[in-house]
């Protein structure tokens, strides 16, 4: 399919609820994804939750119910918070889906029957937290970096595992020959470097069963092991396209996910995939992470933010609106609420939601017709937006914003009359639209209200778009 578009976010552990994190990155997907359908293509938006494992297990057992329950539960979290933020994926896997586990399976068989898999003994340091062993040299004060209050388990137990090794040659090449015809992007280029550099260094086979783990999909021919939910879970991509029977969305367009599951989609997956002959997903973007008030998000320090608590505050397109404008796309950003209500005081409440309302009074009052111009989206746009430059976006757009602001005050354009007048709203008028349009992906709703307020020939006053805080 020509015209097809297939993006996912990473799917989300069921240990831990919906926290700011997750909302960027699906935020993110969906504005991609809403623009490529402005683009005219058919799109496939994929989100859900990674629901085996150690840690979820854990959790469950901690919560006194047994973890299908407790999977269940959560992943309704995630599900149902997803539509409230104007997220419109089109399907929510879960690994705990029986359709998803004979995927699983089946690849997983055919991996093994091409001679990929064999059995050997492990040892080493496991981060529960992280689902992974972790290599001597990232171990941080006898800890993995992203789970300092984590205790690694020393781990020794008889495995499958998977010839990585065999494939990095393979990998290298495509990754770094756009002319091979596994080519597949990894970005930003820094991200890129990072993954050839390791892969460079030389790898080893990854163990990819569990033989003390039971909350997990059993691995076809050894029925006493489950597949490591690290593969599991990465199936989850192609899996999903089987269940809708749609799998002419394959390869993914794009894999959006945090810098720390990087070498996870960027290395393993297409290993996995190569060896499955299934073809390669064309980009990954890892982006960087929030930091709230200097500070590592996390439930020690009670500093974690939720999308409940966003939406209330700042409401859907509010929310949208500042998650996209400080995606951490290339460094980490630092966030917080306090910040966040300064933003949408000055950008939405003083910034459009002011500038579309003054002018909206001035067409009413004057009696204004204007004339409709065609818009379009222009190529900087596009370019910023495919290369995930959110931020600079938007940027742009509120330069636009604030000039026309700040014209209307020079300009003094409510004492103005006759064509003088007409010529001014007019000009005012084309820039609310091109804004508008413009924020489709972005906000929704409120894009839709302005086009919809702003049609020719009358314009009348409605609603303040953004109400100002308490
Ligand atoms: N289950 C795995 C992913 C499997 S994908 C085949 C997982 N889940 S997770 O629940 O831990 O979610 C990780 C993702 O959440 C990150 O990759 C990132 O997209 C997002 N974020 C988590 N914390 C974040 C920040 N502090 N900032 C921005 N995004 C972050 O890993």
């Amino acid at each position: 399919m020509a015209d097809k578009f297939y993006i996912t976010t990473p799917i989300y552990y069921v240990n831990d609820v919906p926290h700011i994190g997750h909302t960027c990155t699906t935020i993110v997907a969906d504005i991609i994804s809403r623009y490529q359908k402005l683009l005219g293509k058919k799109v496939f938006f994929l989100t859900g939750t990674d629901e085996h494992g150690a840690k979820v297990a854990e959790a469950a057992k901690k919560d006194n119910c047994t973890p299908g329950e407790f999977c269940d539960r959560v992943s309704r979290s995630f599900e149902t918070i997803w539509p409230k933020l104007n997220i419109g994926f089109d399907y929510f896997i879960r690994t705990t889906n029986p359709e998803h586990e004979k995927v699983v399976a089946e690849l997983l068989e055919k991996i093994y029957n091409n001679g990929d898999i064999y059995k050997d003994k492990y040892e080493g340091l496991y981060c529960i937290g992280c689902e992974k062993f972790i290599t001597e040299t990232d171990v941080k004060d006898r800890c993995c970096p992203y789970h300092p209050n984590q205790p690694l388990e020393k781990q020794s137990e008889e495995n499958w595992f998977f010839k990585l090794s065999k494939y990095a040659p393979v990998l290298i090449e495509a990754i770094e020959n756009p002319r091979s015809p596994n080519h597949y992007e990894i970005k930003p280029g820094s991200k890129k470097s990072e993954v050839l550099a390791r892969l460079k260094a030389g790898v080893n086979d990854i163990s990819i069963s569990r033989s003390e783990v039971s909350w997990g999909i059993p691995i076809p021919w050894d029925k006493s092991q489950t597949v490591y939910v690290w593969v599991d879970a990465l199936i989850n991509y192609y899996s999903a396209l089987k269940i809708n029977k749609n799998e002419e969305f394959w390869p993914a367009d794009v894999h959006l996910v945090g810098k720390e599951i990087l070498w996870f989609h960027a290395v393993i997956w297409e290993a996995l995939l190569l060896s499955a002959g299934i073809s390669l997903p064309k980009e990954i973007f890892a982006h960087n992470f929030y930091n709230i008030n200097g500070q590592k998000m996390s439930k020690s320090l009670g500093n974690v933010i939720s999308p409940q608590q966003l939406l209330e505050k700042f409401g859907v397109d509010g929310t949208r609106y500042l998650i996209a404008s400080s995606f951490p796309a290339f460094d980490d950003a630092d966030v917080g609420l306090e910040r966040f209500v300064q933003k949408y005081t000055a950008d939405l409440a003083n910034g459009l939601g002011n500038l579309v309302a003054r002018i909206a009074k001035l067409c009413e009052n004057s009696g204004f017709e204007f004339k409709e111009t065609t818009l379009e989206l222009d190529s900087p746009y596009k370019q910023k937006i495919e290369a995930f430059r959110l931020n600079e976006v938007l940027e742009g757009i509120w330069k636009k914003v604030n000039e026309a602001n700040k014209q209307i005050n020079e300009e003094k354009l409510w004492q103005l009359t006759g064509q003088v007048l007409q010529k001014a709203l007019q000009n005012k008028v084309d820039s609310i639209r091109k804004i508008a349009f413009c924020l489709q992906p972005f906000m929704p709703e409120t894009s839709q209200k302005i086009l919809d307020q702003f049609k020719g020939p009358k314009i009348k006053s409605a609603p303040v778009l953004f109400p100002r805080l308490k």
